[in-house]
């Protein structure tokens, strides 16, 4: 944090449970954290200048939480830089990092998980069964170590933005979940950690999920309302990149994610692609 001394405050690293409680007794409120699985980016660096803009603390925490991962090889490949993750929380002026062991987050004999309910069922709640209980707990258990006023997520993840607000209106828990915009790079493709595997010409072929929901979104924009024919603006788009391989699409109610036969008020636009062993990501809200 830059003082009016012009000295950089360094960010404090916290790795138990016992230190950050220590370190938060006497921060200065309100609080904001932002839950990340480090190998950081400028999508996770706006979520530090959020907190950063409206918090007196904030709190990034890194911890790669094997309960949210199906696939062992997954979770073995998941790309990790502690130092550099510290180095970025540094620049971003944040307070205090709690980067906790596995042991730490999960004691010995820890046997509870967080099932949220229908908003968790489609989309990546079918691609990847489990992924979200695995979200809800670590998440829970973060608010509840943390204890802040604000949290700050990713609307590149919009589904896992409505399960953590879910949770925690069901659980009572006081921290306000606070969605921000997905940042892209200049051709379109959302920034994710999980960018890093793909081979050149799947980077190349990658801005294609971001073509397919601009597509849609300017159907859309052009006074379409099926929800058929935006599905299928979205696969032709995607059918012309041989390298992708969609999962799904949807077109689905923003609050429930059901999906839509006809858009007569808020929708989501989503997909999930492979290109080669990558699974990509990528939505758009409408309006
Ligand atoms: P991770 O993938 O590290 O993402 C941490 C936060 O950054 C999430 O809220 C995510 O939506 C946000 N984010 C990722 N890419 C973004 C982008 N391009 N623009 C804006 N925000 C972006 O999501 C997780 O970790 C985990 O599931 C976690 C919530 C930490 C629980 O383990």
């Amino acid at each position: 944090m830059a003082s009016s001394t012009g000295i950089t405050k360094r960010t404090v690293v916290v790795r138990t449970r016992a230190a950050l409680r220590d370190a938060l007794a006497a921060a200065p409120r309100p609080l904001g954290v932002v839950p990340t699985m480090g190998w950081l980016h400028a999508g996770h660096r706006s979520l530090m200048q959020r907190s950063r803009a409206a918090d007196a603390t904030t709190v990034v925490t890194i911890f790669v939480n094997p309960r949210q991962f199906g696939d062992p090889r997954d979770l073995e490949q998941y790309p990790r830089n502690e130092a550099r993750d510290v180095a970025i929380c540094e620049e971003e002026g944040v307070d205090l990092v709690f980067a906790p062991s596995v042991e730490e987050v999960y004691p010995l004999g820890f046997d509870t998980s967080i099932r949220v309910g229908a908003i968790a069922e489609p989309l990546e709640g079918t691609a990847r069964p489990g992924h979200f209980d695995g979200v809800a707990t670590v998440v829970a258990v973060l608010f509840n170590l943390v204890g802040a006023e604000h949290a700050y997520f990713g609307q590149k993840d919009a589904q896992q933005v409505l399960v953590v607000r879910q949770m925690a209106r069901d659980l009572a828990i006081r921290t306000e979940v606070i969605a921000c915009p997905t940042v892209r790079e200049g051709d379109g493709l959302a920034l994710s950690s999980r960018n890093v595997h793909l081979a050149p010409e799947e980077r190349a072929a990658a801005p294609v999920l971001h073509r397919a929901l601009t597509a849609a979104r300017d159907a859309w924009a052009a006074g379409e309302r099926s929800g058929d024919a935006l599905r299928s603006r979205m696969r032709e788009v995607l059918a012309g990149e041989p390298l992708a391989n969609p999962d799904y699409v949807s077109v689905a109610d923003l609050a429930t994610l059901r999906e839509l036969d006809r858009i007569d008020g808020p929708a989501l636009l989503s997909l999930a692609v492979r290109l080669g062993s990558t699974r990509l990501i990528d939505n758009e809200p409408l309006p």
